[in-house]
C-alpha cells in the first residue's frame, strides 16, 4: 500500500515546508527596504501555501488508512493532525490578517526603507508564531513517527507529546512576544547579545543534557538480562502475563516425538566451518553442513520416521536444527534457549519425529539464527506423498539465497551464481520446489512453459489454473512448489528480467542440455489470494474463535539489547518484551496481523500452519490459501487463523531474520507448558 509511504513523505515534507515558511516569515521584519519587504512575505505567503497541499496530501493518506484499518493512523488523529491543524487554522486567523497590514506598508521592488512602524506589524506575535507553531507541529509528527511505534496507544503517551507541544509553543508565544515589546521599545528585535546567548546555549545544554539521559536510561532498560526464561513466566521486564499460564503443569520433557523405534531414515548433519568457491570464482567463507552449501538436501517418505543427528564440529557459537514448516513436536524444533540449548563444539543433538505432512520445507540453524542463516546453515526438506509420482516425472529443488562474498551481495538459485543445466524428457511432469533461504521477498520468472503452482508452504493448491505472464513473489522463508509438463523447447527460471546468458544467475531445464528459454520480461505478479478453487476448509466466516489476536508491525527508531537502532516491532515492542499470546489446547485462534511500517514482515508461526481469511478485508477467493511463513507488505493486513493442536512454547517471529535480530520476535505459548532453558549472556543461547 503505497499510502504508507506518501503518508510518511508527506510528514517529512511538511516539517521541512514549515520550517522554510516559519523562517522567511521571522525575517519580515529584518527587511530593510519595502521592496525587501515585500518580496520577504510573498515567498513566506507561498511557503505556507506549499505547506497548505502538503497538509492536504497527508490528510488524504489518512484518512484512506484509516478506512483500511484504524491501527494506521490513530496517533495521526489524536497527535498529528490536531498539532498540524490548529496552527493552520491560526494561520489563517491571525497571520493572514497581519500579512494584509505589512503588505500595506511594503511595495513592489522599492528601494525605499521601511518604516519602522511598518517593520512592527511584522514583529507581531500574530504574524510568526502560527507559523512556527506549525512548524513546531509538524517536527513533533516526525519525532512521534520515528520513536513512537505503540499499540494499542496508551492516553498517557498521547498527552506526554501533548505536554511536550504546548510547552514548545507557549515558549515561543512568550520569545515572540518579548520581542514585540522590545522591538516597540528600542527599535531593535535584539535584546543584550551575551544575554542572548547565554539563553540559546542553557535550551541548547538542556536538550541535550535530556537526550543524553534518555540514551542512557533506554540502553540500559533494553538490556536482555544475563538468563532469563523466553517463555518466563512474565516478560523479562516486569509484565505479567496471562495468569493461567503461570501454573507450570506440562512436562515440556514430554513434548517429544518418538524416543524409539527404528527410524525410516536417519540422516547426520556436521556443522563446520569451510571456505567454498562459488562457479563464478568468487570465494566465501562458510558455515556448512557436511561441507556442503545449501546443506544436504533432505529427501524422506510421508510417514518416515526421522532422526537427525546434529554434531557440530567447531562452529563457536553452537548451532541447532529448526525444521521450518514441519509441525514437528515442540521439543524437536531446534529453538536455541526455547526447545534446547545451542549445540556447541564437539556436542550433539538428536532430533526425531514423523514426517507426516507430504511437501516442501527446509531447515535451518535457530541459534544466531540471522546471521548462522546467511553463513549457510540451511538446506531443504522434502517430504515425498506416499503415492508414487508419475512414471516420467524430475523433481527439483531450487533455493533462492543472496551470498556475501568478497565481491559485494550475490543473489543465488541453488546456491551458484553462475547458469546452471538440469535435463527433463519432454512430456514429464517437473516440480520445482522454491525455497527463499533469504531474507527479502524474492521475485521468480518462469518462462519457456505456462506453469501451475501446485503448493504453498508444503500445501497443495486446490485446483491450479496454469499461469503465463506470472511472476512468483516468494516470501522470505517460504515455499512454492512449480509444476508444468516439459515441453521440447527449453524452460528457464530467472531471479531478473532480462535475457538468459552463460553469465546469468539462473536455471535452465532441457530436453538436450541446450537452448536458451525466451526473455523473462516485466509481467504481473502472482496472487495467491484469488488463486484455484474453493475446497473446504476448517475456518470459513461462521467460526467461532476462542481467542483473537491483533499483531501490528512497525519500525521505529529505539534500542534493542542495548544497541540503538531502528528496531522492528510488534505492538510496539521488541523482544523479549513483544507479547506473548497464551492458548490452550484446542482452540481456535484468529490472528489480524497489521503492517504500518515501511518494510515486508514474512511472518512464521512455529509448530503451527494458518489459513489466511482475508487480505486488506478482502476474504480469499481461490484454494484455501495456507501458510506458514506469511509476508505482511507495508500497509497491508491479514486475517489468519490456526487450529491451536499442537502443544508447546513456539516463536512467531518475523523471517526477515535481520528483523529478529532486532526484536520482532513474539511467543506462542499453551497455557501450562514451561520450557526449562533460558536465553542472556550467561547461557549459550542466542536464538536470533
Ligand atoms: Cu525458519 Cu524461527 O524460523
Ligand atoms: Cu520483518
Amino acid at each position: 500500500m503505497i499510502w504508507v509511504f506518501v503518508q510518511f513523505a508527506s510528514t517529512i515534507a511538511l516539517a521541512v515546508v514549515s520550517g522554510i515558511a516559519a523562517l522567511c516569515a521571522s525575517r519580515v521584519y529584518h527587511a530593510p527596504t519595502k521592496g525587501k519587504s515585500y518580496s520577504r512575505l510573498r515567498s513566506s505567503l507561498v511557503w505556507m501555501g506549499i505547506g497548505g497541499l502538503v497538509f492536504v496530501v497527508k490528510l488524504t493518506a489518512v484518512v484512506v488508512l484509516t478506512a483500511s484499518d484504524e491501527v494506521f493512523t490513530e496517533d495521526k488523529w489524536t497527535m498529528q493532525l490536531p498539532m498540524l491543524a490548529i496552527p493552520a487554522a491560526a494561520i489563517v486567523w491571525f497571520s493572514v490578517p497581519a500579512a494584509r497590514a505589512i503588505r500595506a506598508a511594503a511595495a513592489v521592488k522599492s528601494k525605499e526603507p521601511t518604516a519602522s512602524q511598518d517593520r512592527l506589524a511584522a514583529a507581531a506575535p500574530r504574524w510568526v508564531w502560527p507559523v512556527q507553531a506549525w512548524f513546531t507541529g509538524s517536527l513533533l509528527s516526525v519525532l512521534q513517527q520515528l520513536f513512537i511505534a505503540e499499540w494499542p496507544l496508551r492516553i498517557g503517551t498521547v498527552l506526554e507529546v501533548w505536554l511536550v507541544y504546548a510547552a514548545a509553543v507557549y515558549l515561543l508565544w512568550i520569545r515572540a512576544k518579548s520581542r514585540y515589546r522590545r522591538f516597540n521599545e528600542t527599535g531593535t528585535p535584539q535584546g543584550n547579545r551575551a544575554l542572548r546567548l547565554s539563553r540559546k546555549g542553557g535550551v541548547v545544554l538542556a536538550v541535550v543534557l535530556a537526550a543524553a539521559l534518555w540514551f542512557m536510561l533506554g540502553a540500559q532498560a533494553s538490556r536482555v538480562p544475563d538468563r532469563m526464561s523466553m517463555a518466563g513466566h512474565e516478560h523479562a521486564h516486569g509484565h505479567a502475563i496471562d495468569a493461567a499460564a503461570t501454573t507450570p503443569s506440562v512436562s515440556f520433557a514430554g513434548l517429544t516425538g518418538p524416543r524409539t523405534g527404528k527410524p525410516d531414515r536417519s540422516f547426520t548433519l556436521e556443522a563446520k566451518k569451510t571456505t567454498v568457491t562459488l562457479p563464478s570464482g568468487e570465494r566465501k567463507e562458510a558455515w556448512t553442513f557436511n561441507g556442503q552449501l545449501p546443506g544436504p538436501e533432505l529427501r524422506v517418505k510421508q510417514g518416515d520416521l526421522v532422526e537427525v543427528t546434529l554434531i557440530n564440529e567447531d562452529v563457536d557459537a553452537g548451532v541447532t536444527v529448526h525444521w521450518h514448516g514441519v509441525d514437528v513436536p515442540n521439543a524437536e524444533d531446534g529453538v536455541a534457549g526455547l526447545t534446547q540449548d545451542a549445540v556447541m563444539p564437539r556436542q550433539k543433538h538428536v532430533y526425531r519425529f514423523i514426517a507426516d505432512q507430504a511437501g516442501t520445507y527446509w531447515y535451518h540453524s535457530h541459534q544466531q539464527s540471522s546471521k548462522q542463516v546467511r553463513m549457510g546453515l540451511y538446506g531443504v526438506f522434502v517430504v515425498e506423498p506416499d503415492a508414487a509420482p508419475p512414471r516420467k516425472s524430475a523433481d527439483l529443488a531450487v533455493v533462492l539465497h543472496d551470498w556475501q562474498t568478497e565481491n559485494g551481495t550475490s543473489v543465488t538459485l541453488g546456491g551458484l551464481n553462475r547458469l546452471q543445466r538440469k535435463t527433463a524428457d519432454p512430456g514429464s511432469l517437473v516440480r520445482l520446489r522454491f525455497v527463499n533461504a533469504g531474507n527479502l521477498p524474492a521475485p521468480i520468472y518462469v518462462t519457456g512453459t505456462p506453469f501451475q503452482v501446485a503448493a504453498i508452504d508444503g500445501t497443495d493448491i486446490h485446483d491450479p489454473a496454469e499461469l503465463t505472464n506470472t511472476r512468483l513473489d516468494l516470501a522470505a522463508g517460504g515455499r512454492y512448489d512449480v509444476t508444468f509438463m516439459m515441453p521440447d523447447a527449453a524452460v528457464g527460471i530467472s531471479r531478473q528480467t532480462g535475457p538468459f546468458s552463460q553469465e546469468g544467475n539462473v536455471l535452465v531445464i532441457s530436453p538436450s542440455n541446450e537452448g536458451m528459454p525466451p526473455d523473462a520480461v516485466k509481467v504481473p505478479v502472482f496472487d495467491p489470494a484469488s488463486y484455484g478453487t474453493p475446497a473446504k476448509t476448517e475456518f470459513g466466516p461462521d467460526t467461532r474463535y476462542d481467542r483473537s489476536y491483533k499483531l501490528v508491525f512497525d519500525n521505529r527508531l529505539g534500542f534493542y539489547n542495548g544497541r540503538f537502532t531502528f528496531v522492528q516491532t510488534i505492538n510496539g515492542r521488541v523482544f523479549p518484551d513483544a507479547p506473548m499470546f497464551t492458548v490452550r489446547e484446542g482452540d481456535l485462534v484468529k490472528m489480524t496481523f497489521a503492517n504500518r511500517g515501511f518494510e515486508d514482515h514474512p511472518m512464521h508461526l512455529h509448530g503451527h500452519h494458518v489459513q489466511v481469511l482475508s487480505r486488506n478485508g478482502k476474504a480469499v477467493a481461490g484454494s484455501p490459501w495456507i501458510a506458514d511463513t506469511l509476508n505482511v507488505g507495508p500497509g497491508d493486513t491479514y486475517e489468519v487463523a490456526f487450529a491451536a493442536d499442537n502443544p508447546g512454547i513456539w516463536m512467531d517471529h518475523c523471517h526477515n531474520l535481520d528483523h529478529a535480530a532486532v526484536g520482532m520476535s513474539a511467543h506462542l505459548v499453551y497455557e501450562g507448558v514451561y520450557s526449562p532453558y533460558e536465553i542472556g549472556s550467561a547461557t549459550v543461547n542466542l536464538p536470533e
